[in-house]
C-alpha cells in the first residue's frame, strides 16, 4: 500500500517516486557507476538519459540488454525505460539541451604512475562546454584526485563558447558491487561538495526522495572524502590480515579477535575479516591514487604504502599455504572455487582469486575453476583458465580445493561428494567458509587463514 510522508513522496515497499519535482538529468558513462546511478535517479522520478561514447553499450542496453551483472539493476533499467524515465543516447551533445544536470561517470583509471587518467572526463568536460547554451550543472561522480572539480571549472572556462551559466559539483558514490542498488537507494549518507546555493539546492531536490543524510561541503571536501574513506577501509583489511599472519604463529584466531576489537564502537566490526587481500577495480585503484594524490601534494604517504604492500603480500601468503599443503605444485591439478574479487559481483578486475591462480599456474599447477557468474570475465583476462560447469565438477579428480571467493553457494557443501570427488583431500580455505574442527572431523586436510 503507498502513503504519502511528509514532503510528499510516494513510498511503497518496492518504490520510490517523487511527485512534482522532477529533474532533467544525463548521466555519462554507463560502467558499474553509471547505470546504477542512471536506473535509481529515473526510478526515483527524474528524467534520464544515459550516455555513453561506446556505441555497442547503448545499443545493447536501448534493447534492453545489461552488460554487468548487478543484483536488481535489470528490472530497474526494464522497468524505467518501459515507463520513459530512462533512455539511451549515443551523443552527450545531441540530448544536452534537455537537461539541467550532467552527471559524469566515466572511468578513471590507473596510469602506470598509479594516479588516475583523467582524459575521459576532460573529454566529457569539453563537449559541454562546446555544445551548451543554457544553465548546467555539472556533477562528478567518478571517483577523482582532490581538485579535479578546479580542473573541470578551467576546461569550461577554456573551452565555453557561450557564456551560458553553470556549476560544478562533486558528488562522489559510495555504493558496492553486488549490492549498488541497494546502496543507492538506500545510502548512510550522501556526500555534496558545491560552491553555490542554485547547485546545492538543485542536488538536495534530486535527492529528496532518498531521505537520506546528506553532508554538504565545499567540492574539494567531497572529492578528498571518497578516498579518504576508500583508503580507511583498505586499511582495516590490511590490518586483519596482518594480524591473522600473527595468529598463525601465536596459536590465537582471528574469527575472535575481529569479533573482539569489532564490539567496540569506536572500532566497529565491518571491514575486519581476513582473506586473500582486497581487490577489485575500487580500494586497490584508489589506494594508490591516494598516494599518488598526497605525493603531488607534498606528502609521502607511507601508511597507505605499507597497506599497498602488506595486501600485495597476503596474495603470496595464501598461495604459500597452498604449496604448504601440496608440498610440489607441478603437475598437479588444483580445483578453484572463486574468481570474482568478492562474492555477488561477476567482476575479475584486480582479483585476487586470479593473481593467485596466475602463481599457481607459473609453478606448474594445472586450474580448473568454477564460479557462479565470473567465469566468462575470468576468460576475458586467462583465456587458457579451464572453467567447469559446477562446483562439484572442479573437485573431481583434483589434488586440493582450494576456495577464494566467499560466495554463499560455496557455504552449503555435500561434503561426503567433495571427499569422494577429490584425488586427496586437501581443502586451502582463503575465506574462512568453514569451521576447522568440523572439516578435521570429516577427515580433510584443512588450512584456513589465520585459525588454530
Ligand atoms: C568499495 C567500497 O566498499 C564502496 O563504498 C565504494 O563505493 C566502492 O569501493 C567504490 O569506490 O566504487 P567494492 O569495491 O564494490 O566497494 O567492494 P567491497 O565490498 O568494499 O570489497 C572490496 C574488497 O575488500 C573485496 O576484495 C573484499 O573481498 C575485500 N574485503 C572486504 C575483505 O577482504 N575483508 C572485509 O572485511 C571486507
Amino acid at each position: 500500500m503507498k502513503k504519502k510522508n511528509k514532503i510528499g513522496v510516494k513510498v511503497s515497499n518496492s518504490s520510490i517516486l517523487i511527485l512534482n519535482s522532477s529533474l532533467s538529468v544525463a548521466v555519462v558513462g554507463v560502467g558499474y557507476v553509471g547505470l546504477v546511478t542512471a536506473a535509481c535517479l529515473a526510478k526515483m522520478g527524474h528524467r534520464v538519459v544515459a550516455v555513453d561514447s561506446d556505441p555497442k553499450k547503448i545499443d545493447l542496453l536501448k534493447k534492453g540488454r545489461i552488460p554487468i551483472f548487478e543484483e536488481g539493476l535489470e528490472p530497474m533499467v526494464k522497468e524505467t525505460m518501459r515507463t520513459g524515465r530512462l533512455r539511451f543516447a549515443h551523443r552527450l551533445a545531441d540530448v544536452l539541451e534537455e537537461v539541467t544536470v550532467v552527471f559524469i561517470c566515466v572511468g578513471t583509471p590507473p596510469r602506470a604512475s598509479g594516479d588516475a587518467d583523467l582524459s575521459a572526463i576532460e573529454q566529457v568536460t569539453r563537449e559541454i562546454a562546446e555544445h551548451m547554451k543554457t544553465y548546467k550543472l555539472i556533477v562528478g561522480k567518478s571517483t577523482v584526485p582532490v581538485k579535479t572539480g578546479e580542473w573541470i571549472k578551467r576546461t569550461m572556462e577554456i573551452y565555453g563558447k557561450t557564456h551560458a551559466e553553470y556549476d560544478v559539483a562533486s558528488n562522489p558514490e559510495f555504493t558496492r558491487e553486488g549490492a549498488a542498488v541497494e546502496d543507492f537507494m538506500k545510502p548512510d549518507r550522501i556526500v555534496i561538495g558545491v560552491e553555490t546555493k542554485r547547485a546545492e539546492d538543485l542536488l538536495r531536490r534530486l535527492y529528496q526522495p532518498l531521505q537520506a543524510k546528506i553532508l554538504m561541503t565545499n567540492i574539494p571536501t567531497a572529492e578528498l572524502i571518497k578516498h579518504a574513506s576508500n583508503s580507511f577501509l583498505a586499511m582495516k583489511i590490511s590490518y586483519i590480515n596482518v594480524l591473522a599472519q600473527l595468529c598463525e604463529k601465536t596459536g590465537a584466531d582471528i574469527t575472535h579477535i575481529a569479533e573482539g576489537m569489532g564490539l567496540d564502537p569506536r572500532i566497529g566490526s565491518a571491514f575486519l575479516k581476513t582473506g586473500p587481500g582486497y581487490g577489485g577495480f575500487c580500494f586497490p585503484k584508489d589506494a594508490q591514487a591516494f598516494i599518488a594524490i598526497a605525493e603531488k601534494l607534498g606528502y609521502s604517504f607511507e601508511l597507505m604504502k605499507q597497506v599497498e604492500l602488506i595486501n600485495h603480500s597476503q596474495k603470496e601468503f595464501v598461495f604459500k599455504k597452498i604449496e604448504k599443503a601440496l608440498w610440489v605444485l607441478k603437475g598437479k591439478t588444483i580445483g578453484v572455487w572463486g574468481l570474482a574479487f568478492k562474492a555477488n559481483t561477476d567482476d575479475v578486475r584486480l582479483s585476487p582469486a586470479m593473481d593467485i591462480i596466475r602463481l599457481l599456474q607459473q609453478e606448474g599447477a594445472v586450474i580448473k575453476a568454477f564460479d557462479p557468474a565470473a567465469m566468462e570475465r575470468a576468460k576475458d583476462e586467462l583465456p587458457d583458465l579451464k572453467t567447469v560447469a559446477t562446483a562439484y565438477e572442479a573437485v573431481k579428480g583434483a589434488d586440493a580445493l582450494v576456495v577464494l571467493t566467499e560466495w554463499k553457494a560455496f557455504e552449503q557443501v555435500n561434503w561426503s561428494k567433495v571427499k569422494s570427488l577429490l584425488k586427496t583431500p586437501i581443502v586451502v580455505d582463503a575465506r574462512n567458509l568453514y569451521d576447522p574442527k568440523e572439516m578435521a572431523r570429516l577427515g580433510f586436510h584443512y588450512t584456513s587463514i589465520g585459525r588454530p
